[in-house]
């Protein structure tokens, strides 16, 4: 028996929404025949599709990444602003992007979810300038020529966009303008000067990873203009074939989760600068995208070798209880790092390996969908102490390069309400096929207890068209009674709600 207790008044801080954030990227049918689908009789009258907006409205997402990733590495925003577009060839995915999704139609897109615009720039191609007209563009009232532009192309008022990131994976020798660790410190410091002299509310990001000499060297330079240093991981990567892992291997993925945020935020204090620049985890996902031959020296001749098998990112039976229970831990994760984490954001949020699919009919809710409604939603406010004198229950698993090893098969996170309205504890059970006990070993006041819980008949259960296996479903297991016990499905995500309002 795994026995929890909880403690009300060891408050750990604010659940933070920013945690449930996402990105959208122009890549495959994300924007176009994604979010952005004129003349579908779904689209509203800027062309955006409002089955989508309200699927992400339910889930509150505050803040929204754009462009890119690669894309935005040689992508030019002025080419997509203003009455005449000029169509890209967009060299980091080969295709033609016509550009007439471009800076004020993403804005106007976040106003219409309610989510904070988050804009990372080209910083392959790019320069400080263009990074910082961009912002001259965005956010000045009617100063310089950029603002004017602005409001000549039908924006009265800035966009007043608060997050910037400088950047997408330059280190990375698959990136267009990949840099040296000295060339990134340079670069991100003059760009990130210009920036904050054109708006200095601005919070500035910037392209890092766990890795001591790139990050030693971007914060030597640059620490006293960063805010964020946002960093990125996909655990089972499938770029150029995809063969997934299985629920057993996605398992041995949960080991060390957090190893990156653990390694970023060494860095961070070693450096002094734990106070002043949070991670941004801006890029996350169990499974990486699929596009075979674009990012190897092998680049593929004939849109059958990279462009066609990007459809395969969509078929639905992928997207199974191994991506559920691997995301809720991933997001427990960043909970309990809530002191370091301020941001991260799912990659993608639509199509690709989304937690929403959609075709030009309507929209399927993936099972990821569900963890972000049931932990946006059905969580409390506050983060507080949880622990245990048990030992954990663990299960053996086999990772997908074969390695064996031991994994905990409980995860779990606390939360209670600041209106002292009750607690809700996040617990997954990760065995494949077992259900687990808990414990609630603690008091409470006069309170009822309900369960939230996400599973499918089987670990490999998903959603597709005209098939829905995996929801959220609740039980109310009636008063609260210290020390009671409930049952946990196996691969299942729970929410315990132990609340005193009747
Ligand atoms: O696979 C998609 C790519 O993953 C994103 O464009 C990039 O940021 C990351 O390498
Ligand atoms: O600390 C226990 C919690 O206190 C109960 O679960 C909740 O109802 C009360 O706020």
């Amino acid at each position: 028996m795994y026995s929890i207790q909880i403690n009300e008044k060891r408050i750990k801080g604010k659940r933070n929404p920013m945690i449930y954030g996402h990105f959208i990227e122009h890549f495959h049918r994300q924007i176009y025949d994604g979010i952005y689908d004129p003349g579908n009789p779904l689209a509203d009258e800027d062309g955006f599709r409002t089955d989508i907006i309200e699927a992400m409205r339910k889930i509150k997402v505050p803040v929204l990444r754009w462009p890119g990733g690669c894309f935005v590495s040689s992508y030019h925003w002025k080419d997509a602003v203003g009455p005449d577009r000029k169509p890209l060839f967009d060299k980091a995915w080969r295709v033609e992007d016509p550009n007439t999704f471009g800076t004020d139609e993403y804005v106007k897109l976040c106003r219409k979810i309610g989510c904070e615009p988050y804009i990372c720039t080209n910083a392959g191609t790019g320069t400080a300038e263009e990074m910082s007209d961009w912002v001259e563009y965005c956010n000045l009232e009617t100063e310089g020529q950029y603002a004017k532009w602005r409001i000549a192309n039908g924006c009265e008022k800035p966009h007043k966009v608060k997050y910037w990131s400088i950047g997408n994976e330059n280190y990375g020798s698959w990136e267009i303008g990949a840099k040296s660790s000295d060339e990134w410190g340079r670069l991100v410091r003059e760009s990130a000067k210009m920036m904050k002299h054109v708006d200095p509310e601005t919070e500035l990001s910037a392209a890092a990873l766990p890795d001591v000499d790139w990050n030693m060297n971007l914060l030597k330079n640059c620490g006293p203009y960063l805010d964020w240093i946002s960093i990125h991981q996909y655990w089972d990567m499938m770029a150029e074939v995809q063969n997934p892992a299985t629920y057993e291997e996605c398992m041995a993925y949960t080991k060390n989760i957090s190893r990156s945020v653990d390694d970023v935020r060494g860095m961070l204090t070693a450096l002094h600068l734990e106070d002043r620049i949070r991670i941004a985890f801006d890029e996350w996902n169990l499974r990486s995208w699929h596009h075979p031959n674009v990012h190897t020296q092998k680049l593929g001749v004939g849109k059958e070798s990279y462009l066609t098998p990007r459809d395969k990112n969509d078929d639905n039976s992928l997207y199974t209880m191994a991506d559920a229970v691997f995301s809720a831990c991933f997001l427990n994760a960043m909970n309990r790092n809530c002191d370091i984490v301020g941001m991260a954001n799912f990659a993608p949020i639509l199509n690709t390996r989304g937690c929403i699919y959609s075709n030009k009919e309507g929209i399927v809710l993936r099972s990821t969908y569900h963890v972000f409604d049931l932990y946006v939603n059905y969580l409390g406010d506050q983060v507080i102490d949880l622990w245990s004198e048990d030992t954990v229950p663990v299960i053996q698993v086999r990772s997908k390069s074969g390695e064996e090893m031991v994994v905990e098969s409980l995860d779990l996170a606390a939360t209670r309400w600041s209106d002292g309205t009750g607690v809700a504890i996040a617990v997954v059970n990760k065995h494949m096929d077992e259900s687990q006990e808990i414990a609630l070993d603690f008091k409470s006041g006069e309170a009822s207890v309900i369960v939230y819980e996400i599973t499918g008949e089987s670990k490999d259960s998903y959603n597709d068209v005209g098939r829905t296996e995996v929801e959220i479903m609740d039980k109310n297991l009636g008063r609260f009674v210290p020390g009671m016990k409930i049952r946990l499905k196996p691969h299942s995500v729970n929410v315990i709600q132990i609340r005193n309002v009747i």
